[in-house]
């Protein structure tokens, strides 16, 4: 009757196992078939009340069947272990024959570039850097740049005004008068930056770069703004370019220059290889490319030095120009529409 049981008890315990799909299953029959009130250990108890001659052979039996329960157990938990491991083995796969994916390189955008060079060859000369704030005052960007208001200079810079009183800086020479007025001579200084005109075409942008460049000391002369300039150029351009100033007009400024290089795609001739007139220069050999002068007594005064004391330079550039004519550049709108095409040339 108990042999009986026993196998009854094992064909179902085989049946079971082979349904438990999962650790938790297993371990639930586990506890079903060995665990204190388990089938098994009912069995055991129930063997003490045997007769003693049937003790020995259904001892035997019921040890085999626990150590057969034991083992298929272990056998189950290691076959859903190893499921378990190909599993996750199948699931992360990596198919290492796969091309890597590429770190796409960055560039160092043309403006920033060419304004990083004009820098350095000043930075070379002993210039100092300093900044201002985009957002000026209308004393600063024009009163004490002795343009009063009404003053028809004022009309040379469409101006995008802020408020009554605040406007986007049109152009970088406001930083001179707030270094001069913390500061005293001697000076040497440049302040690059971003200026702002209401103007738009294909030379015109709304927002673009200037380097302001100026100097003051008790005896500055125009003579050093010449060579200032002409081995500046020289450096950001070509050693050999021919320099020419042109006597100009700025209300901060006395006197005034203008300051043009030798075309650098006619080299001056102003006319093609084909006899057309050269379409950078438009034919005069000659391209615009700074304006300059010695600082006006005037702004001296607003800024509290005095002009029998101390004389001075200062200079201003258009970076976009500057990088425009380098790369041979026709439209300055190509610096701001982020089209990579155009981008990438530059290195
Ligand atoms: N600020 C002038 C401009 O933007 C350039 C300039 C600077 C001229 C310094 C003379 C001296 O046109």
């Amino acid at each position: 009757m108990v042999r009986e049981s026993l196998e009854t008890l094992k064909d179902e315990f085989l049946s079971r196992i082979a349904e438990g799909a999962s650790e938790e299953e297993v371990e639930r029959l586990r506890i079903e078939y060995l665990g204190r009130k388990g089938k098994l250990t009912f069995l055991f108890r129930g063997f003490k009340e045997l007769p003693p001659e049937e003790r020995p052979e259904l001892g035997e039996a019921l040890n085999r069947l626990r150590q057969f329960v034991e083992d298929r157990l272990e056998f189950r938990l290691g076959e859903l272990k190893q499921r378990e491991k190909e599993r996750i083995l199948k699931a992360e796969r990596v198919d290492i024959t796969l091309p890597g994916s590429r770190w796409e390189r960055g560039r160092i955008h043309p403006l920033t570039l060419v304004m990083d060079e004009i820098i350095d060859v000043f930075l070379t000369m002993g210039f100092e850097i300093a900044r201002g704030p985009d957002i000026e005052d209308d004393y600063h960007n024009f009163e004490a740049l002795n343009m009063p208001p009404d003053h028809p200079a004022r009309d040379m810079q469409d101006t995008f005004f802020v408020s009554q009183d605040r406007l986007l800086r049109t152009h970088t020479s406001p930083v001179q008068i707030r270094v001069m007025e913390q500061r005293r001579p001697p000076l040497q200084i440049i302040a690059p930056g971003a200026v702002f005109r209401h103007d738009d075409d294909a030379t015109h942008s709304p927002m673009f770069h200037q380097v302001e460049g100026f100097m003051v000391d008790s005896h500055i002369a125009f003579s050093d703004l010449k060579g200032v300039l002409t081995h500046f150029l020289r450096q950001v351009l070509r050693p050999e370019t021919g320099v020419r100033f042109r006597p100009s007009f700025f209300p901060f400024t006395e006197p005034s220059a203008e300051i043009d290089i030798q075309c650098l795609l006619c080299e001056g001739g102003g006319s093609t290889s084909e006899g057309q007139p050269c379409r950078v220069c438009k034919g005069t050999g000659w391209l615009e490319i700074l304006g300059a002068g010695m600082i006006d007594p005037e702004v001296f005064r607003f800024v509290g030095y005095n002009p029998d004391q101390v004389s001075g330079f200062a200079f201003g550039m258009g970076v976009e120009r500057i990088a425009m004519l380098k790369y041979g550049i026709e439209d300055i709108r190509l610096f701001f529409q982020n089209d990579l095409r155009f981008l990438r040339q530059f290195s």
